[in-house]
């Protein structure tokens, strides 16, 4: 955070920068309306995950500072892959413009007007849904998070929804109030599901306590994961994976107690399936562990470069690329993938500037981007070690750090 504007000399800057005199002011129903229901009502509403409802002219006016300081620091809304266009672009993001950052603390400035009401209000942008046949799992008893803690990870052992073809997924959180982020994995063995099982028994608690173990702390692969206001995530056109239908998944749950102490929770995680033949989505595993970040240092940077030919020996033509799953722990800062090409031109894949540990989503993309096999992956990492006294490396724990993305796309000639 150390990098960051005080966010009162922000609000003074933009607000002196906009000029309004020369323009047209700044009004709730042209300009600030449409920017909340396209990029904050899907959480800002009734029953979201946003702590107040952004649905009316009277409720903007009296969160506009708020709102204003939460842009500009591009806090929320909470996508913080650049959409910019200068590296790629993403369904669904809500990435700001430049200008739409400083649009609310233009508002106010000019006098936080209603401004003509016969303008038709801008439709609050939907979540993707899930469609088709669905199969469904999930927790099979309610769990109240320890209220001891302020952040419970939780890990529950969930049977799987039977031997399908994947094609998308959507987290239901029994208690929105509550429910953080969820990571579905599915383990890889009978054994690693005994361990489950084992580390269950442990608490009379349903789950079982799972902070510092890096996922579910047994063998297991991550298939799905979900944020507030990140609604389903559909595959597209015929592209799927398969699960198996004897091993049990796990459900890595990180419960934010302070929201409603005291509270339960029942997840469940819907499947979207397909029976017919389908594209098998593919991951690469970019993880960079051999990096030492000393203490005290605002930024510490790390780069390591993946050939293709080595990490992805199944790229044999070329592989489509789908979407980015970036994972650092609390003090990562930035991360960024790039493709270096045989004849030395580098093309950004991926740059998220501002990374949050709080808000992990997946990134699919709209435009074509392609990985051959004579390419070399560089991925670097970003940190802020200022607050550290020792040393910090890879490790499971929150207080270790990872520099971990995954590629997925699809085989295409
Ligand atoms: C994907 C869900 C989501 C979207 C979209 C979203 N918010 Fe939020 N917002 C939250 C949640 C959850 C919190 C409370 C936890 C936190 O602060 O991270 C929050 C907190 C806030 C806060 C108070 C905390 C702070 O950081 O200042 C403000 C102000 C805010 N949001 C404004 C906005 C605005 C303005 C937009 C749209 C431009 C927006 N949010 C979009 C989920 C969202």
């Amino acid at each position: 955070m150390k990098r960051q504007i005080p966010i009162v000399a922000m609000f003074l800057l933009a607000a002196c920068g906009a000029d309004s005199s020369s323009g047209e002011p700044v009004t709730y129903t042209k300009d600030i309306q449409p920017l909340l229901a396209q990029n904050c009502v899907a959480c800002h509403t009734e029953g979201g995950p946003g702590p107040f409802v952004a649905k009316s002219y009277e409720q903007a006016k009296s969160h506009a500072g708020a709102m204003a300081d939460a842009t500009m620091a591009r806090r929320m809304p909470p996508d913080h892959a650049d959409n910019s266009g200068a590296c790629n672009t993403f369904h669904g993001s809500r990435w700001l413009e430049e200008e739409e950052t400083a649009l609310i603390s233009r508002w106010i400035a000019d006098g936080m007007l209603e401004g003509d009401s016969s303008i038709a209000e801008t439709p609050a942008r939907l979540l993707p849904e899930l469609s088709g046949t669905i199969v469904s799992t999930g927790m099979s008893v309610d769990y109240t998070p320890d209220t001891g803690l302020t952040d419970d990870y939780r890990c529950f052992l969930v049977d799987s929804p039977g031997a399908n073809v994947v094609t998308g997924y959507n987290v239901v959180p029994g208690n929105t109030k509550i429910v953080h982020h969820v990571i579905a994995y599915q383990v890889i063995s009978m054994d690693a599901a005994n361990q489950a099982l084992m580390k269950d028994a442990e608490t009379a608690e349903p789950g079982y306590p799972c902070l510092n173990t890096g996922g579910p702390g047994v063998d297991a692969v991550s298939i799905a994961g979900w944020a507030p206001g990140a609604g389903a995530s559909v595959f597209p056109g015929d592209v799927g994976f398969e699960i198996d239908g004897d091993l049990p998944m796990i459900l890595e749950i990180h419960y934010n107690v302070a929201g409603a102490p005291g509270e339960s929770d029942r997840t469940n995680i819907e499947f979207q399936t397909s029976i017919d033949s389908f594209t098998q989505l593919e991951s690469i595993e970019l993880a960079n562990f051999l990096f030492t970040a000393p203490p005290g240092l605002e930024s510490f940077q790390t780069s390591e470069d993946f050939p293709v030919s080595v990490y992805a020996p199944q790229v044999t033509g070329r592989m489509k690329l789908l979407s980015v799953d970036p994972h650092m722990h609390l003090i990562g800062q930035s991360v960024r993938v790039e493709k270096v090409k045989a004849n030395g031109d580098i093309e950004c894949l991926f740059d998220m500037p501002a990374w949050d540990f709080n808000w992990q989503l997946s990134y699919w993309y709209e435009n074509e981007v392609y990985l051959e096999p004579g390419d070399v992956i560089r991925m670097s990492c970003e940190y802020d070690t200022s607050d550290r006294t020792i040393n910090t490396g890879w490790g499971d724990g929150t207080e270790d750090e990872m520099c971990l993305v995954y590629l997925n796309g699809i085989l295409v000639p």
